[in-house]
């Protein structure tokens, strides 16, 4: 900036040439390596009849993969339990990211109020028309599927704002909803009019994406090992693409939070305040875990309607006893699938507690990630047989 003449703050990103270099290397190459073109190609192209017996994700990858209804499921079916879990997984990716590019902006903006930040700004303008990018592709396969197999949507949903419930199938009311709403509202807020708030939701950002890191490396690497690549399926195509803009949006929120963040003011008491609220939040939309969707943090119960109408549809074909059955079976009791759930949560909680540890501002409970380490197997098992029991009353 120019120290000649008088300035608004003393601050100025500037001030730490390595940060800089570090944030304008990213920017450059996620430009030069844009997969935008890539994936819009891709989601014109894809046709469910061309790919519809091909496994689109590793096997482990799949819908209530390790529970008795995977065991129990012929080829065909472990198929499509493969391609729902990419279709419901995605979904969710579509909520998260719908956020993001709010978020992105409102921050921006945020962070534009000290000098020569326009890099960062820069950056995020391109991260967001890379999110709407995906979020089309996700949500053109998505739909085509529950088309074709099913005329009515199981995962996916009509487009809408991000002040609705990021994760989609939560265990919420109509109470929670409302005061989550407003808490969203004054959170965009506050993050367009000061820098360090903005600057820290990059903290949230990466912490929120650090378990979709691990996931989506898995989903990239049918693309990454095909020999054919152009033959791969689409949406393990997409995967792949997916994964490799993503890490670019990855490392901006390393760097944010952890780089920039220090050639900021230190932050107040209030700052404090939101930020660990913020973190807070982010444990409780993490606190569950799903054997339906391994690595998304859904609330089981919220999901027996729709498996029950996905094992009651043509393509199951389960009479109404049956379909019953196997989701007492799946969701009360034991599986694998819900140790390797309950498995991907602690490693989430662990890595969470890992990027948090350089920060100076976030309290214990947030240094503990004490909300998440709550959410254990006998709690699962409680909170899914006494809403079973609920469900049967429905069913
Ligand atoms: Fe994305
Ligand atoms: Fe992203």
């Amino acid at each position: 900036m120019n120290r000649a003449l008088s300035q608004r703050t003393p601050h100025s990103l500037l001030d730490d040439p390595r940060a800089y270099a570090k944030l304008e290397t990213n920017y450059r190459k996620n430009k030069e390596q844009d997969h935008t073109p890539k994936i819009d190609d891709a989601a014109k192209r894809f046709d469910y009849e061309a790919c519809k017996d091909e496994y689109w994700n590793p096997e482990a990858y799949s819908l209530l993969h390790g529970t008795p209804l995977w065991d129990e499921a012929s080829p065909t079916e472990r198929v499509l339990l493969n391609q729902l879990y990419w279709v419901a997984y995605y979904s969710q990716i579509i909520s998260a990211e719908i956020a993001t590019i709010l978020l992105n902006q409102t921050c921006a903006s945020g962070l534009y109020s000290i000098e020569d930040f326009r890099i960062v700004c820069d950056g995020l303008d391109l991260e967001s028309a890379q999110e709407r990018a995906h979020i089309h592709a996700f949500k053109t396969i998505g739909e085509k599927v529950e088309e074709r197999l099913f005329g009515e949507r199981m995962f996916t949903y009509p487009m809408r704002t991000m002040y609705t419930e990021t994760m989609i199938f939560h265990n919420s009311n109509r109470v929670k909803e409302f005061w989550r709403n407003i808490q969203l509202r004054a959170a965009t807020m506050l993050t367009s009019g000061n820098a360090f708030l903005g600057c820290q939701y990059f903290a949230i950002r990466g912490l929120r994406t650090l378990n979709g890191k691990m996931i989506q490396q898995a989903l990239a690497q049918p693309y990454l090992r095909a020999s054919d690549k152009a033959a791969s399926p689409i949406p393990a195509q997409v995967s792949y693409f997916h994964f490799m803009d993503e890490s670019y949006h990855f490392n901006t929120s390393r760097l944010l939070s952890h780089d920039v963040l220090h050639c900021l003011p230190p932050p107040g008491p209030f700052e404090r305040f939101v930020a660990n609220r913020a973190i807070d939040g982010c444990q409780r939309d993490h606190f569950h875990f799903s054997v339906t969707v391994k690595g998304i943090f859904w609330y089981d119960p919220s999901l027996f309607h729709p498996v029950y109408r996905i094992l009651r549809s043509k393509v199951f074909g389960m009479d109404h006893a049956d379909a019953r059955e196997m989701i007492r079976r799946c969701y009360t009791e034991e599986s694998d699938g819900l140790h390797e759930a309950y498995r991907i949560h602690a490693t989430a909680a662990e890595s969470y507690r890992a990027y948090v540890e350089p920060l100076k501002y976030p309290n214990a409970r947030n240094r503990d990630m004490a909300v998440m380490a709550g959410s254990t197997m006998e709690r699962y098992l409680s909170d899914t047989r006494r809403a079973f029991a609920r469900f049967e009353g429905h069913a």
